[in-house]
């Protein structure tokens, strides 16, 4: 049967990297059916809603959703579809290809992110004038449900090693609880762990990104440390990511609506094509998610590419190199 995918392009250059990403799907032996949503400033402009109703129900129905970026209604888009996919964890590999130059050239490191609490929980209040305050909520339950995922995914996808990131000589509580429950999880599984305060993690991130593998997060810190490792492998062109469910899942690439250079059709596609490949594994298609995989890999090493990677090709040349690189 067909999996029914929710295409929601956004605004920007979503326009332009989610058709690549729906192409090369198209283009694989798998079998799809795309419905298309529509979100973001444009949206708002002509609905009054940036995330309509019916956008929400067509990516709640659907097996899996595709999205490009929102501009200025960025948070008031993309964190009701997390929710609205029932995603908890936000997986943002960083992994260097070859032939990009980037500062880290051995660099495979995926950042397991929790995505539903910390101090994302939205609690906060001006409780005098000039002070403000804000309340960091961390469950025992989702730090479980993250730790399992992030080992759990460690061992599927071949990674040896897990780093469990926190602050807890300082968050004593919060990050306490966080650090005791994914040692207790980590202990369950097979994989080697190390625990990692998150300050001096950012900094061996830069100087040893090679000994890296996946690295479980609280929140911000995720959000924090997966950014900087992105600059690491090769800027934001690049970055795939997931946001996973029990049920559901939503994929998109890590960069915005590039207003700099939407419109003139040079987008760099890689991010959103490696998103959909994490799609494709997470509807068990891994044959085909390596193939994907493979061509991009291909066509960073041999070109063409967009401007951003030094190349002068379009979006659209490099989606078809891709295209034409795959072999199943
Ligand atoms: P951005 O990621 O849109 O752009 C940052 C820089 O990277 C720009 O110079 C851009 O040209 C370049 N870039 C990004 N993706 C690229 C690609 N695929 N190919 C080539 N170059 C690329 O971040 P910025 O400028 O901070 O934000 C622009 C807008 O995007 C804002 O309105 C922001 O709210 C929104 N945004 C939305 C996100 C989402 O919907 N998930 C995430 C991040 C930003
Ligand atoms: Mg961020």
């Amino acid at each position: 049967m067909a999996h029914e995918i929710a295409v929601i392009p956004g605004d920007g250059i979503g326009g332009e990297v989610v058709p690549a990403a729906t192409t090369v799907l198209a283009e694989t032996p798998a079998d799809f059916e795309f419905v298309r949503g529509d979100a973001g400033d444009a949206t708002r402009a002509e609905t009054g809603a940036a995330l309509p109703e019916q956008t929400r129900t067509v990516a709640a129905a659907a097996d899996a959703t595709l999205f490009g970026a929102a501009g200025e209604t960025a948070a008031d888009v993309i964190l009701p579809l997390r929710e609205v996919v029932g995603s908890y964890a936000n997986v943002r590999p960083a992994r260097t290809y070859p032939g990009v130059g980037a500062l880290a050239p051995d660099a495979d490191i995926v950042f397991v992110r929790e995505n539903t609490e910390g101090v994302y929980a939205g609690i906060e209040s001006e409780i005098a004038d000039g002070v403000r305050t804000l309340t960091r909520v961390t469950t025992e339950a989702a730090c479980e449900r993250i730790a399992e995922f992030g080992f759990t995914y460690a061992a599927e996808n071949g990674y040896d090693q897990v780093t469990i990131a926190h602050k807890a000589n300082v968050m004593r509580e919060t990050d306490g609880l966080f650090l005791d429950v994914a040692r207790r999880v980590g202990g369950e599984h097979e994989t080697g762990y190390e625990t990692a305060l998150m300050d001096a993690l950012a900094t061996d991130l830069v100087m040893r990104p090679e000994t890296y593998g996946v690295v479980i997060c609280p929140n911000l810190a995720g959000d924090v440390l997966s950014d900087l490792a992105a600059g690491l492998v090769g800027g934001l062109g690049l970055l795939p990511s997931a946001n996973v469910g029990r049920e559901n899942a939503l994929f998109e690439p890590v960069h915005g609506t590039a207003p700099d250079i939407a419109g003139e059709g040079v987008a760099n596609p890689t991010a959103t094509v490696l998103s959909a490949a994490m799609l494709l594994d997470h509807l068990d298609h891994p044959e085909v998610a390596a193939a994907v995989r493979g061509a991009v890999e291909t066509v960073l090493a041999e070109g063409p590419t967009t401007p951003d990677l030094g190349g002068t090709a379009t979006t659209d040349e490099m989606t078809n190199a891709i295209v034409t690189q795959m072999d199943f």
